[in-house]
């Protein structure tokens, strides 16, 4: 075997010993480097006789082909095993989320109230709220309800131990966010006030002790009693479908004069009643310090929970608590 064989052999037992892409690339400017016993090699040559320079030449360049050619193949090898490991590590097992099938979704109440909000929305109001513990002065008496009137009785109040006797309470409408936002903000005034309410009631079929309310109120200039038609009529056909109809009925509430409780037209003719209504009594706004000369407006408010029963025929309220996944489920 001659030198230069001999000298390929050595370096490519060495390439071969080297265990890792590290190991290998350090010895790469020794056997393949400028002063690598191959490179230097070519120096031996003007010393030889012309016609040895030729075999000498060839045997040079096959020490160093072998050489490179062994370098290159065991850097694959080496840089495709270090990526197998690297992607050993980096597995993630993700069969877990193949297997959740029952993703939640919100509660039927929620998507109601959220559906009802995205109406108004549209509509042009923004959403207000207010405590659901509140004082005599906003359940009541600024909503022209005074102490000694007959309303008072008719809303079942649940009354919470604190300060004077029945002077805090559970809000047993959300008609309070009406004071507090006229309070608050200048006319003109467009706003919903979903949230809950609560009355001494017994649960039943159509009852809940603790309820859901959407509050509405408008305040500005040249406000009638058409626009708040108006403003039921667009509202139910959005919510319930271009096909059912509205209308109002007189009736009575303190804080509005006239006052009106609107109605929902069946597919069987029949009239279904959602709501109260009308415009807001002068002495409400004077309350707030808003002078009924200038400004006028209207009001409504109606169960979200009875909404949710109606537009999903529920047979039953308490569904809507009872939290039976079963139920639930379905919408
Ligand atoms: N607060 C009334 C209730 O709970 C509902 C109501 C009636 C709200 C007329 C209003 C209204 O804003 O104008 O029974």
């Amino acid at each position: 075997m001659s030198s230069y064989e001999q000298l390929a052999t050595d370096a490519v037992a060495q390439i071969e010993g080297a265990g890792d892409l590290d190991t290998l690339e350090a010895l790469r400017p020794a056997l393949l480097g400028k002063k690598a016993p191959v490179s230097l090699a070519k120096k031996d040559l003007g010393s030889l006789e012309p016609d040895q320079r030729k075999d000498a030449g060839q045997a040079i360049n096959a020490a160093r082909q072998r050489i490179e050619s062994t370098f290159t193949a065991r850097h694959a090898d080496l840089a495709s095993a270090a990526r197998a490991v690297a992607l050993e590590a980096e597995r993630l097992d993700l069969t877990e989320f193949q297997a959740a099938p029952h993703a939640g979704h919100l509660h039927l109440i929620t998507q109601s109230r959220d559906r009802l909000e995205d109406v108004f929305i549209g509509m042009g109001y923004t959403v207000a709220e207010g405590p659901e513990v509140e004082t005599a002065w906003y359940n009541f008496e600024a909503l022209n309800i005074p102490e000694w009137h007959p309303a008072r009785g008719s809303f079942d109040t649940i009354f919470v131990n604190l300060g004077e006797p029945e002077e805090v309470m559970l809000r047993s409408h959300t008609s309070p966010v009406q004071i507090r936002t006229m309070e608050t903000q200048e006319p003109p005034i467009y706003i919903i006030a979903p949230g809950r309410t609560f009355r001494t009631d017994t649960a039943d079929a159509t009852h809940l002790p603790a309820f859901n309310q959407l509050e509405g109120l408008v305040i500005d200039k040249g406000i009638t009693m058409g626009d708040l038609a108006g403003t039921i009529d667009e509202f139910v056909r959005t919510f319930f479908g271009a096909e059912v109809k509205t209308r109002l009925r007189p009736s009575f509430f303190p804080f509005t004069e006239p006052s009106a409780e609107f109605d929902i037209s069946l597919p069987d003719g029949s009239w279904l009643e959602l709501g109260g209504c009308g415009m807001v009594h002068p002495n409400v706004l004077r309350n707030c310090g808003i002078d009924p000369e200038i400004w006028q407006g209207f009001a409504f408010g109606f169960g979200i929970d009875r909404l949710a029963v109606m537009r999903y025929r529920l047979d039953d309220i308490r569904e809507l608590v009872n939290n039976d996944v079963r139920f639930l489920r379905q919408f």
